[in-house]
């Protein structure tokens, strides 16, 4: 059964890995067996040596994904493929949340969110399709959703809305594609430990009411990813289609 699971001799490419939910889902791909490419606005030399730790072959791009378009997203997907040597999997992880009553929202907290959280993923989304469908290859496609792919949240219009579009830009790629073997899918995480989260971890009041409505009750840990996001890259998910996957502590089924 456990090689189903495996990721021997798969390159994976994670986006925002320098640190948080994306250092987790990087590790996680690499101890189940796959080499993996990192892009971050930082350095991501942490998550490289965590992942050369486990015998595994990691590289880094340092590069701003705000404001791609898509040309810039194609090289990107070659620079990584031409280091590799193949790619199989990209995760869709980089994302930033602003938040601010609507009213009040700058026109950069829109569509700098709107940006970097969905056409960013649409694409680099675009980029991996096309290098995938042109060689006739199996491919994974891991797009970061949220609770705010189901919910409106408190005065994140933006991210609300961009979460909104991953989940749909899920299934719309997955309706494409999958015949062809591409596997699109979506991880939503509950309320996790990053820092996304500080400000309002760091809130009494909004701490309190977030663990009081979490079942499990207690934030999520980013090393709680790595199981959902190697069932999605493996081929354990063989019949797994345009799905939005809750890793929540049971959030939506409050
Ligand atoms: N933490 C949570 O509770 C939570 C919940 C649901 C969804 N998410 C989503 O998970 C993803 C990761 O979030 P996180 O909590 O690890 O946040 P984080 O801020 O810790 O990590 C985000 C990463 O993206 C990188 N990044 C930011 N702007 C970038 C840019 N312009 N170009 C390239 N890289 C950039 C950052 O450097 C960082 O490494 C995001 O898409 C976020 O919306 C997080």
């Amino acid at each position: 059964m456990s090689h189903r699971f495996s990721l021997h001799n798969q390159v994976a490419l994670v986006t925002g890995a320098s640190r948080g939910l994306g250092q987790a889902l990087a590790v996680g791909l690499a101890e189940a067996g796959a080499d993996v490419g990192l892009i971050d606005i930082n350095d991501c030399r942490k998550t490289e040596s965590l992942i050369q730790d486990l015998d595994r072959k990691s590289h880094y791009w340092q590069y701003d994904l705000q404001y791609i378009g898509q040309e810039d997203a194609r090289q990107l997907i070659d620079s990584v493929q031409s280091y590799f040597g193949q790619l199989n999997i990209l995760v869709n992880n980089a994302g930033i949340i602003r938040r601010s009553p609507a009213k009040n929202m700058s026109e950069q907290d829109w569509s700098g969110v709107i940006s970097l959280n969905l056409n960013t993923i649409f694409y680099l989304s675009q980029a991996a399709g096309s290098y995938f469908l042109s060689r006739g290859t199996k491919g994974k496609i891991i797009n970061l959703a949220s609770m705010l792919s189901y919910q409106g949240g408190l005065q994140v219009a933006s991210y609300a809305s961009a979460k909104s579009g991953v989940a749909g830009l899920t299934r719309a790629l997955s309706n494409e594609w999958a015949s062809h073997g591409i596997h699109v899918n979506a991880i939503a995480p509950g309320y996790f430990k990053t820092e996304v989260t500080r400000g309002i971890r760091t809130d009494p009041v909004r701490n309190q009411k977030i663990l009081e409505r979490i079942p499990a009750g207690a934030w999520g840990d980013p090393n709680d990813l790595k199981g959902a996001v190697v069932f999605l890259a493996s081929d354990a998910s063989q019949y797994v289609h345009g799905t939005v996957m809750a890793v929540d502590g049971g959030w939506l089924g409050r």
